[in-house]
């Protein structure tokens, strides 16, 4: 079988194409791609078939694992694939221990170095107690999100492009410096005692709940990342479709109302429409993907994340 490669615009990125036998996958394809460009590893590849001139569809994206055959017209004993270069890529593990480290090691700064006799505050400092506490909070939550990428998370994509490093860290860094310079100030008012042992107890009680529904989320595919998507169940998840973001949101209500502060509300309003956003598109590509129909299991009627609003 040949394969033409080409550019969106047309341009023949590999001259002459490829000749491929009838067999091959579209993995073997992307090797084979690699083999004569060198700088475009098959990960940096996303290839999809050519769409008809005016047509506003979508393009059909090419799965590593499918043979090509299936893409091919019965009758034609050649294809041809729309290449586009995603540039350089890192795991899913790199760019989360990246985003995560940040803070992991930003916030004790704040709590252990003389940061604000720097800044010119010349008083004598007076840690409290829920300053020390909260260090610790924040330090837990961030260990354990880098424990759950090594160790538990079944990512379904290898790689992520670089640039989604840089601007993830800035997001996690630049929060995590500002939530710590405002809970360590010396100026910083601690809430009452019953407060804060309500906000970090029931925190401390949803990280536990956030950190169990990772496990039932990692139940859903093989050791591989193999499985797809499938309907969670289970917990919280009986209720709501993405129950690990409904304990994030509430376990970082539970250090604000602990620590509060402004820097700390801010985080929580940014994060939660994040997420929000993000379980919207998830609870849709369930219910789409179980649609009830040809067999297919029907998505049960859940709240998204914020059970009784969304
Ligand atoms: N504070 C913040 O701003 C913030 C923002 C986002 C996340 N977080 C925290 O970081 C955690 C991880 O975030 P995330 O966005 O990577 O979480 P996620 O996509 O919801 O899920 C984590 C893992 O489970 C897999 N998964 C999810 N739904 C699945 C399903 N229906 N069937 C099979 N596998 C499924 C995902 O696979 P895929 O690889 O296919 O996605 C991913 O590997 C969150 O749960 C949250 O605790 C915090």
């Amino acid at each position: 079988m040949k394969v033409t490669v080409v550019s969106r615009s047309g341009r023949e990125i590999i001259k002459g194409g490829i000749q491929l036998n009838d067999s091959a996958t579209v993995s073997d394809l992307q090797e084979a791609i690699h083999a004569r460009t060198k700088k475009y590893y098959p990960s940096r590849q996303r290839l999809t078939l050519p769409l008809n001139p005016g047509s506003k569809d979508k393009p059909t994206v090419l799965n590593s694992k499918t043979s090509l055959c299936d893409y091919c017209d019965a009758k034609k004993d050649n294809l041809t694939v729309v290449f586009k270069d995603l540039g350089p890529q890192v795991s899913y593990q790199i760019l989360f221990f990246w985003e995560y480290v940040g803070p992991l090691v930003i916030y004790p700064l704040f709590y252990y170095l003389p940061v604000y006799k720097f800044l010119g505050y010349k008083e004598e400092r007076v840690i409290r107690p829920v300053q020390t506490y909260a260090m610790y909070y924040w330090c837990f939550h961030y260990f354990k999100r880098i424990m759950e990428t090594f160790f538990i998370h079944r990512f379904s994509h290898a790689t992520s492009p670089i640039s989604n490093v840089f601007r993830n860290c800035a997001y996690y860094w630049s929060f995590g410096a500002f939530i710590a310079y405002y809970v360590n100030h010396p100026l910083y008012t601690p809430v009452s005692d019953l407060q804060m042992k309500i906000g970090f107890g029931f925190g401390i009680i949803c990280q536990v709940s956030n950190l169990y529904c990772h496990l039932l989320l990692r139940n859903l595919r093989s050791p591989s990342g193999n499985g797809g998507y499938q309907i969670p169940y289970g917990f919280l998840f009986n209720i709501v479709t993405c129950a690990n973001y409904t304990t994030e949101i509430y376990q970082w209500l539970g250090f604000n109302i602990a620590t509060q502060t402004v820097a700390g509300y801010v985080f929580l309003v940014v994060a939660a429409s994040i997420m929000s956003n993000w379980a919207l598109a998830k609870h849709r590509r369930l219910r789409r993907l179980f649609d009830g129909k040809e067999g297919r299991p029907k998505y049960p009627r859940r709240w998204v994340i914020l059970p009784p609003f969304l």
